[in-house]
């Protein structure tokens, strides 16, 4: 059963303000009366309505006086003005508060109708836009991408920082580090949010498609362009446009693009129609430009263009610490995409995955995750769920060598870590006999004694 729609009914003109109610519940409306602007300011403090309807001029507080408090507090609300005495110039006025309409008495019934279904309409589907909008830009929300490594909190500060201007960024990264849906977050946290996002794979479409995939053509232009066509440019005019692996845009294209870039406008192939250019442009890669450019594969100049506020997405073996919570965002999001009961994930696969590479990053990590729950009638998901090459690496990788990035490592963590594994190794071996363990080790009884007491481990 449908909820039926509210309408605040407003007139100081009681007969017929109690006719008009009596119509308007008989045709499945859920009506309330005021017969005051002050009455009404009172009850829209208390309850919400879908659509009013008020009389121009009361006694006091006004019908226009109501609707400018309504725009500021519920713009979403539709508002009907009706008066008895009807005048162009307040007429006027009430659009320019914003009315939905204006309606003047003695009205006819079916034409009133006919506009409270409208402004219903109309009212249902601005809601229906809001909550999708908010759905998508929840998605895109900061907050979904995850990550409290360091590396994660410097790019989430400069998202930040860039959000709100039209800098062009260069999004550097592996292949599934997140350059995507963090080129998509910032899209939707900026104010060209309600505009369109366009991506497009430079290295995925044929060299010769591509200007006019971008650009458009006109029908014409060349053999197979049987029609006028706008390019993502075009169409993407007024909100971001995100070139991904820029580094496979041919040489040509880089220099079309280029002075696109620099002369702010563009014309479709085969037109020589000059479109101004509003466009936020996000470039992302995963090769490494610097080189491309030293190769002579890629211009200097369009590099430096593009790459005005860089932001770095470090592979996953860098930012091991995010693994765990990853992890479990997928978990979660997957069950609920699945349908399934949420599963929870051991530490024993947590920390598998923790020391496991993930050569394709967080994509990775996703599809991984996602095929263990597809497959897996446990509740829990443990070592034995994930596939053989990461459930087992767990004690060979942990022991090794972390990656040396420019952030640093902490070298006497690592080193605790490695010891405490070492020592646990051989006391397990050993039964906990610690001399014996010692030996295994090649360290006296007591260095062993004295680390075991150091790192805090059980015995
Ligand atoms: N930090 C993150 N938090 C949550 N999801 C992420 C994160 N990084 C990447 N993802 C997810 O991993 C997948 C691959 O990311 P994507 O942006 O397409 O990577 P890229 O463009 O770098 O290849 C996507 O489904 C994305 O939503
Ligand atoms: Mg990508």
């Amino acid at each position: 059963m449908l909820q039926k729609s509210k309408i605040l009914l407003i007139d100081d003109e009681k007969e017929s303000c109690k006719a008009l109610s009596h119509l308007l519940s008989q045709i499945g409306y859920d009506v309330e009366i005021s017969h005051t602007g002050e009455q009404a300011i009172a009850l829209l403090g208390i309850e919400s309505f879908d659509l009013i309807i008020s009389d121009l001029f009361l006694p006091g507080i006004s019908g226009i006086d109501i609707l400018k408090r309504v725009k500021d507090d519920s713009p979403e609300t539709s508002v009907i003005l009706i008066t008895g005495k009807a005048s162009a110039e307040t007429a006027v006025e009430a659009m320019k508060e914003g009315a939905l309409d204006y309606i003047t008495k003695p009205f006819n019934f079916e034409r009133l109708k006919i506009q409270i279904t409208k402004a219903l309409e109309k009212n249902r589907l601005i809601l229906e836009n809001n909550y999708l909008r908010q759905q998508l830009h929840g998605r895109y929300h900061f907050d979904n991408i995850i990550g409290t490594s360091q590396a994660m909190q410097q790019v989430f500060r400069r998202m930040g920082k860039v959000t709100g201007t039209d800098s062009t960024i260069l999004v550097l990264g592996a292949s599934g580090t997140g350059k995507e849906l963090v080129a998509r977050a910032i899209h939707f946290n900026s104010p060209r949010k309600n505009k369109p996002f366009l991506a497009i794979n430079c290295g995925a479409i044929p060299a010769d498609l591509l200007e006019s995939e971008l650009f458009g053509h006109t029908k014409g232009a060349f053999t197979s362009a049987f029609a006028d066509k706008p390019g993502k440019f075009e169409v993407a005019n007024g909100g971001t446009i995100f070139l991904d692996e820029i580094g496979n845009m041919p040489q040509l294209l880089q220099m079309k693009l280029l002075r696109v870039l620099q002369e702010h406008e563009f014309e479709r192939v085969g037109s020589s129609q000059k479109i101004h250019l509003n466009i936020r442009l996000i470039s992302a890669t995963n090769v490494d430009l610097q080189e491309q450019v030293k190769m002579g594969k890629f211009r200097e100049d369009l590099y430096y263009r593009l790459n005005v506020i860089p932001i770095h997405l470090p592979p996953l073996k860098e930012r091991r610490g995010d693994i765990p919570q990853l992890a479990r965002f997928f978990v979660e999001k997957i069950c609920k995409e699945m349908n399934r009961p949420q599963i929870s994930i051991g530490d024993d696969a947590l920390q598998a995955m923790e020391s496991y590479d993930w050569p394709g990053n967080v994509r990775e990590m996703e599809n991984i995750i996602e095929r263990t729950i597809a497959l897996t009638d446990s509740v829990i998901i443990g070592c034995e769920e994930l596939p053989p090459d990461i459930g087992k690496k767990i004690t060979r990788s942990a022991l090794s060598a972390p990656q040396i990035t420019s952030r640093g490592v902490d070298m006497n963590k690592v080193i605790a870590d490695i010891e405490q594994e070492m020592i646990s190794q051989a006391m397990a071996l050993e039964k906990g006999v610690k001399a014996r363990a010692a030996n295994l080790l090649k360290i006296n009884r007591t260095t062993l004694v004295e680390k075991i007491k150091r790192l805090g481990i059980e015995n």
